[in-house]
């Protein structure tokens, strides 16, 4: 196995006196793909930004280290600097200008000129999402890097996750990290691999949702 690169040991974070991470524990190793999941007001987004160095954010306990050196010491653009970097995977839209309302509209255009039906906004989104994801992959192959990434949809998890770590309701804990066993590249048909399903399931069951 490659290098850990991220290491995360019991760290304890809040906002405002507020305590939101409560012992996080976790290791990514370069290349990885991970998957954070967890309910909504977990702290998902708390842990990014603890280890961005967002301002306003406490670290009351535990050690982040980023290819060895300990990371809550660097100020974020050293941060930046050293390769870390907080993305936001799908882009934010100007109210009012829905970027995707165009791009359906040539969808549709190229699917009624092949005689095919239009698609509604909310399958034009799941295609969207579906294309960005598989780029996702080719870029993560092509450049090598290391991404942690957050996200509430199950099988995207597990379909773009060398691991899924799911916390629990706040403050958070682990809950869960565990490795997706399935191989690279991945294809759209492993979605209907039993294994997939155990997976989706696992979380599922994690989230309370079963
Ligand atoms: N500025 C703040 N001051 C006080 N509490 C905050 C602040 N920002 C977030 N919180 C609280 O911290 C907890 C964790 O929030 P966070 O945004 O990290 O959760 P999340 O897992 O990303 O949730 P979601 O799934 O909704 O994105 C929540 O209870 C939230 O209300
Ligand atoms: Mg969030």
């Amino acid at each position: 196995m490659s290098r850990p690169l991220i290491e995360i040991t019991n760290l304890s974070a809040g906002i405002n006196g507020k305590q939101i991470l409560k012992g996080i524990n976790l290791t990514v190793h370069a290349g990885e793909v991970h998957a954070i999941m967890g309910p909504n007001g977990s702290g998902k987004s708390t842990l990014g930004y603890v280890l961005a160095g967002r301002k306003g954010y406490d670290v009351t306990g535990g050690s982040v280290t980023y290819d060895g050196k300990d990371l809550i010491e660097l100020p974020p653009e050293d941060r930046a600097r050293e390769g870390l970097f907080l993305a936001f995977q799908y882009p934010v839209e100007i109210p009012g200008v829905n970027n995707t309302y165009f791009l359906r509209a040539a969808y549709n255009e190229q699917r009624k000129h092949r005689g095919q039906e239009e698609v509604d906004a909310v399958d034009f989104l799941a295609i969207v999402r579906e294309k960005m994801n598989l780029e996702l992959l080719r870029i993560w192959k092509e450049a090598g890097k290391t991404i942690v990434f957050v996200t509430h949809g199950i099988s995207e998890a597990v379909f773009l996750g060398t691991r899924v770590v799911v916390l629990t309701a706040g403050p958070a804990k682990m809950a869960d990290n565990f490795a997706i066993d399935l191989p690279h590249p991945r294809t759209l048909d492993m979605k209907t691999h039993e294994r997939f399903g155990e997976y989706t399931r696992r979380i599922y069951r994690l989230l309370g949702m079963e």
